[in-house]
């Protein structure tokens, strides 16, 4: 399996911070930011990424990672967006390097406390249509913010929901994916949001409608360290006492 490492984006929601460097370059306690995914994905088995970034600093993630051996990952591609068009279309940049292979997806500003090896154990088993991770939120405002599903009475998603004013469920869809090879096709047929951008939420409901959508119900603490200057403090809180990725 391959893993696709998104580290795009403008990072407005921690401007200043994000004028003088990106996001995923922050420090997350003792390391930056991005490291926690690679670890993520390494720690999961999977040691063939695409890391996708934009912007300015994108020279900055070669100086800090290099080839990625010294991080576990055998074979380290990059590809670069040429502007923040949204995560579809980072992920869309990837299409020759993933050639068709099941792919783990990861938004690098999402954080976990455990591995999330049961998640691409469950997908390699059974590499069709698409596996998301969700996770239990209880606050309202807070799941105003993600992507929710809609659940029926068996517990399956109906349909997915990007920031909804009214969430249908008390689950967020974190920033953790598994696809098919056949991904790509759906990107390519994507229409731009109201935002101007290539939602990973419609890729996602193409997968629902088609009957193809799976999900794990994350354990243990997940945070998305970009959503907010306090989402990135307790992350970085809950890091510095509790690590990430444990198994
Ligand atoms: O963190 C989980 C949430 O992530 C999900 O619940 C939502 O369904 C999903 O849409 C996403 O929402 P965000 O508002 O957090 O997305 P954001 O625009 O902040 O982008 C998340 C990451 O994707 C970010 O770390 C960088 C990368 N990205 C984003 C954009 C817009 C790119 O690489 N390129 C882009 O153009």
């Amino acid at each position: 399996m391959k893993g696709v490492l998104l580290a795009g984006g403008t990072g407005s929601r921690l401007y200043p911070l994000t004028r003088i460097t990106n996001k995923h370059l922050l420090p997350i306690y003792d390391r930056p930011m991005i490291q926690w995914a690679i670890e993520a994905l390494v720690n999961a088995g999977i040691c063939d990424i695409m890391l996708v970034t934009g912007g300015t600093h994108a020279g900055e993630f070669l100086r800090l990672l290099g080839n990625g051996h010294e991080f576990g990952i055998d074979r380290l591609s990059y590809g670069y967006q040429e502007r923040p068009g949204g995560i579809a279309e980072a992920l869309g940049l990837a299409e020759r390097f993933v050639d068709g292979d099941p792919v783990l997806v990861m938004l690098a500003d999402n954080v976990v406390e455990r591995s999330i090896r049961p998640m691409v154990e469950a997908f390699s088993a059974e590499p069709e249509g698409a596996r998301i991770l969700l996770t239990p939120v209880e606050e309202t405002e807070h799941l105003r913010h993600l992507g929710v599903p809609e659940l029926d009475a068996e517990g399956r998603v109906v349909r997915i929901v990007e920031k909804p004013a009214d969430p249908p469920s008390k689950f967020g869809v974190t920033g953790i994916y598994c696809y098919d090879g056949g991904v790509f096709d759906v990107i390519k047929r994507l229409e731009p949001s109201g935002r101007g951008e290539l939602e990973i939420t419609d890729v996602n409901n193409h997968y629902v409608s088609e009957g193809s959508m799976r999900y794990d119900v994350l354990e243990g603490f997940w945070g998305d360290a970009g959503e907010s200057i306090d989402a990135y403090y307790v992350v970085n809180d809950f890091v510095r006492a509790f690590g990430a990725n444990n198994p």
